[in-house]
C-alpha cells in the first residue's frame, strides 16, 4: 500500500495521542506475572503491542479486551504455562527482548520468534547477561539473532555493565532479577527511559535507582551513569495503570505543527518523563514554542497538554546522554533538520543501526531523495539546513518511524509525496494517516 500526502497549508486542532507503547508492553509482562487483574486504561492498539499479549496469551494468560479498558488476569510469577508453540514476538524488540528476561526465570523451555527484521537484530546484548545469570540461551541460526531458544536454569543476581544505554537490556535483566537467588543490579552509560523500573516499584518488586552524576536536577537532567537494582521478589501485585500519550507518536504532530506555517495544535496528556521527553529538550534548543500545559503525575509516570505553534528552527547538537531519551525521534528530528536554519549534527546515536532498519541509511537514502543535504556518519548524521523539501517518492523501508517522518516531511514540501508500504505504521500508529489527515488543512 502507498500514501500520497500533499503539502499542508495549516496545522490546526486539538488530538489525543494513543497511549505509550512501551509503558503497554510493560503492563502486560507485569500484570501476566504479578497476583489478581491489572487494569489498563488508554491503551495503544497497535501490532507490536498486539505482539506482546498473544505471546502471554500462549502461556495460559487471559487477557480481556473492553472498549475502555484491558483487563490482564495475572498468575502469580510462576504461574506461565509452557508454550506449545513458538512465542511470535512479530516487528517488536521490546516483546522479543523483555520477554527474554521473563523467559530466562521460568521452569519450562520456549522459543521466540519475529520478522525479518526482527530477526536481523542484535540479540547478544541480552544473551550474554541473561546467560550469566544461569539461563541457557541459544540463537538457533548461530548469528546472534533471534530465534532464540531458551533453556532456564537457577538465575544467580549479578553486577552488570551494560555498554549500550538501552532500556530494552536493563529490563531484561532486571525482569530476569526477580526470579533471582540475590541481588542483581545493571549500570548503563548513561539512563535509558525506565518505566521499568517505575513499574516494577509500583507492582510492589524491592527496586532502586541511583544516578553516578552529581547532579541531582530532576527536570530534564538524565546525564551521566546510572544504575538499577533489584532484589528476588516473592510476587508482584496487580494495578490500576491509566497509560499517558506516547511522546513517540507525539513527536510527528509536533513536527508538522511547528514546520508547517500559521499552525497551532494542542495534543492532550502526553506522556514526559524525563527520560523519554529528550525530543522537547531538542526542540527547545531549536527554538520550537511549545507550551507544557496541565502538567501532572499518576503512578510516576508525568504528563502534560503540549500547545504547538509554528517555529523558525535553528541546527543544533543532539549527542551523548540526549540521544537515549529521542533515540525513537531522531528520524523526525532529521527532518526538521533540514528545513531548520543552520547545521544539525547528530552524533553519539550508532544505536540507529540496528533498530527497526539501519536508520542513519534510511533517513539519509530519503531525505537525500527530498533534496535535503545530509552526511551520513559512524555515528550519526550531518545535516546543512536547506529551509526547503521537495515532495519525491519515500521508501519506508517497511519502517514504521520512517514511513511517518517522511509523511511530515511531506506537509512541509513542495510538491507531491508519496509514502511506500506506508501500512507498516500499523506497527506502532495504525490511526496515523488518519489523524494527521483531521488536522490538516491542505
Ligand atoms: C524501547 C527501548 C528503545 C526504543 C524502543 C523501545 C523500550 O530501544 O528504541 O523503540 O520500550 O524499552 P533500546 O532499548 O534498544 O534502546
Amino acid at each position: 500500500m502507498q500514501k500520497i500526502v500533499h503539502p499542508a497549508r495549516k496545522i490546526k486542532g486539538e488530538i489525543q495521542i494513543p497511549g505509550d507503547k512501551s509503558i503497554f508492553h510493560r503492563s502486560i509482562m507485569l500484570g501476566s506475572i504479578s497476583l489478581g487483574t491489572t487494569d489498563i486504561t488508554h491503551f495503544p492498539e497497535c501490532a507490536d503491542c498486539q505482539a506482546t499479549i498473544g505471546c502471554f496469551q500462549k502461556m495460559g494468560i487471559a487477557v480481556e479486551k473492553r472498549s475502555d479498558r484491558i483487563l490482564v488476569y495475572g498468575k502469580g510469577l510462576r504461574g506461565l504455562k509452557a508454550p506449545s508453540d513458538v512465542l511470535n514476538a512479530g516487528n517488536s524488540g521490546t516483546t522479543a527482548r523483555l520477554l527474554s528476561g521473563i523467559l530466562a526465570g521460568q521452569n519450562f523451555s520456549s522459543v521466540i520468534s519475529g520478522d525479518k527484521s526482527l530477526n536481523s537484530r542484535p540479540m547478544e546484548r541480552i544473551i550474554k547477561p541473561l546467560n550469566q545469570m544461569g539461563a541457557d540461551i541459544q540463537s538457533i541460526n548461530g548469528n546472534g539473532c533471534a530465534p532464540l531458544n531458551l533453556t532456564p536454569g537457577t538465575l544467580h543476581g549479578i553486577c552488570y555493565d551494560s555498554p549500550v544505554a538501552s532500556a530494552q537490556v536493563k529490563s531484561a535483566i532486571l525482569l530476569a532479577g526477580l526470579y533471582a537467588d540475590g541481588e542483581t543490579s545493571v549500570t548503563e552509560p548513561s539512563l535509558s527511559r525506565n518505566h521499568t523500573e517505575l513499574m516494577l516499584h509500583n507492582f510492589g518488586a524491592s527496586i532502586i535507582t541511583m544516578k553516578h552524576s552529581a547532579d541531582k536536577k530532576p527536570s530534564l537532567s538524565v546525564t551521566g551513569k546510572a544504575t538499577a537494582v533489584i532484589k528476588p521478589c516473592g510476587e508482584l501485585f496487580a494495578q490500576k495503570i491509566q497509560i499517558p500519550g506516547d511522546i513517540s507518536s507525539a513527536a510527528y504532530f509536533i513536527a508538522a505543527a511547528l514546520l508547517v506555517p500559521n499552525s497551532e495544535l494542542l495534543i492532550k496528556n502526553v506522556g514526559i518523563n524525563p527520560t523519554r521527553a529528550g525530543f522537547l529538550k531538542a526542540c527547545q534548543n531549536m527554538g520550537a514554542n511549545i507550551n507544557l500545559l496541565n502538567e501532572s503525575s499518576k503512578a510516576e509516570e508525568n504528563y502534560a497538554d503540549l500547545l504547538v505553534k509554528t517555529s523558525e528552527l535553528n541546527g543544533t547538537v543532539i549527542e551523548g546522554s540526549l540521544i537515549p531519551t529521542l533515540i525513537d525521534e531522531l528520524p523526525i528530528l532529521a527532518v526538521m533538520a533540514s528545513l531548520a536554519e543552520g547545521t544539525t549534527v547528530i552524533k553519539d546515536a550508532d544505536e540507529l543501526k540496528v533498530k527497526e532498519t539501519n536508520r542513519i541509511d534510511t533517513i539519509t537514502a530519503n531525505l537525500k531523495k527530498m533534496g535535503a543535504n545530509i552526511t551520513p556518519t559512524e555515528d550519526g548524521m550531518i545535516i546543512e539546513g536547506c529551509g526547503h523539501l521537495t515532495g519525491a517518492t519515500i521508501n519506508s523501508f517497511l519502517d514504521h518511524r520512517i514511513a511517518m517522518a517522511f509523511a511530515v516531511a511531506a506537509l512541509a514540501a513542495s510538491g507531491e509525496t508519496i509514502i511506500k508500504d506506508s501500512q507498516c505504521v500499523d506497527v506502532s500508529y495504525p490511526e496515523f494517516f488518519e489523524t494527521l489527515e483531521l488536522i490538516t488543512n491542505t
